[in-house]
């Protein structure tokens, strides 16, 4: 029932709204599946992309994830094969028209369920972003997907976060116990009338985080009237993974997880606290996030990203090499916003030719030669750039571009 009700929602509302043509003008970007920070936290940085990447995109939606997978792999003129599964047809025409539009063909088009997935194929990669808190039993889902994996795969997912989305709960319980019996577009259209009596003290209405109910028909009721949603917190999160036999290997902004990074100074944390509680306690202490996007993989088959390895590949994810390096020779300090957070990194002056010399394709031993310093006084130049940088997402190790 809940699975058919999901369906309907999407076959009346395919999430998110996208118009096909609007690819001509641009490529939406975001984690998880942004192939540089998939290699960075799933494969040591060094996958061989020689090799096709077998990818399956779970629950694809309007195929946002998708076309920026498939699309920065032809940029980067690596071959790749990719399964789409949604249950949702309408979502999957629009998906299909802008892979069309772009010319991307290496993808198979699929109506049904991700609880499937095993049956499709072994895959390198499995994209599944804001799919499976959508899921009548989430756990069987996770479980599905991890029995999809290849040997040596992983997994890029997102789900949604409780403390973000303050306030949602209780009016999207309120809207499915008055219009639960409406089909999807009246009750869109009632909740719409209703939304605009209710007061400006509730606490959805006073959260600034959320914003997609205005966006979009799709937005609203994805937020606001969906008939099946429950966010994990990070714990919970690891909990679901954990049953599934997967490992967490990396979130794509460690250093908001990191509790160090909002305490004062002179505030240490009681010992023993473990990694997940950790997280945890970031979480509850920031409030704002929405959602959690992780790269998981097999139990035991966690590999590091090469930090400071003379062989690994940086990358700048957003953020042009010439005019943060500009930035950093300047002030020796740059600011970002991130979830709505603003904070400010504190780069070495010295460090700015380094970050000018990231190119994607040089890897640390060459940026180092090219400044003329010794693999110590480069290391010393570095670390604090890698530190900040990789910490809020913003720089992976990645040999998708080597040799191009
Ligand atoms: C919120 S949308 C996310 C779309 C896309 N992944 C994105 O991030 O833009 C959720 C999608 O999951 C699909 N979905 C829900 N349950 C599913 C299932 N069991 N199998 C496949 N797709 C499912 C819905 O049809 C919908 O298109």
């Amino acid at each position: 029932m809940t699975e058919h009700r999901v369906q309907a929602q999407y076959e009346t509302f395919p999430y998110p709204e996208r118009d096909p043509a609007d690819e001509t003008k641009r490529l939406i970007t975001g984690s998880p599946s942004w192939p540089q920070e998939m290699d960075h936290w799933l494969w040591g940085g060094a996958r061989d992309w020689s090799r096709p990447l077998r990818a399956l995109v779970a629950g694809g939606g309007t195929g946002d994830g998708l076309i920026q997978l498939a699309q920065m792999l032809t940029d980067a003129g690596r071959p790749y094969r990719i399964t789409y599964v949604d249950l949702s047809a309408a979502a999957r025409e629009i998906a299909e028209e802008r892979a069309a539009i772009r010319g991307l063909t290496n993808i198979e088009f699929v109506t049904g369920s991700l609880l499937n997935a095993p049956d499709m194929g072994a895959f390198d990669y499995i994209d599944c972003c804001g799919v499976l808190h959508h899921l009548p039993e989430p756990q069987a889902g996770f479980d599905a997907l991890a029995r999809a994996l290849a040997l040596g795969g992983g997994i890029g997912l997102m789900v949604y976060a409780p403390l973000g989305r303050c306030g949602v709960y209780p009016l999207q319980d309120a809207f499915n116990t008055a219009l639960g019996h409406l089909l999807p577009r009246k009750k869109l259209a009632a909740a719409r009338r209703i939304f605009d009596r209710v007061p400006g003290g509730h606490p959805f209405k006073r959260n600034p985080h959320l914003g997609d109910h205005k966006a979009s028909d799709a937005g609203f009721f994805d937020l606001l009237l969906h008939s099946s949603d429950r966010p994990y917190t990070m714990p919970q999160l690891l909990g679901a993974l954990g049953c599934a036999g997967l490992d967490l290997a990396g979130v794509p902004e460690p250093a908001l997880y990191d509790p160090a990074t909002i305490l004062p100074e002179g505030v240490s944390l009681p010992e023993g606290l473990d990694a997940a509680a950790r997280m945890g306690l970031a979480e509850a202490l920031r409030g704002t996030m929405k959602t959690h996007v992780v790269y998981a993989v097999p139990r035991g088959g966690v590999v590091a990203p090469p930090l400071g390895k003379p062989q690994a590949v940086p990358h700048l994810k957003g953020v042009d090499p010439r005019r943060l390096g500009q930035a950093v020779a300047q002030k020796g300090r740059v600011r970002i916003t991130l979830g709505g957070e603003a904070t400010e990194l504190a780069l070495p002056k010295a460090a700015a030719p380094l970050i000018v010399g990231i190119d994607g394709r040089r890897d640390l031993a060459a940026i180092g030669a090219a400044a003329r310093l010794d693999p110590i006084a480069f290391a010393t130049r570095w670390r604090p750039v890698e530190r900040a940088l990789a910490g809020y997402g913003l720089l992976h190790y990645s040999t998708l571009l080597k040799g191009r």
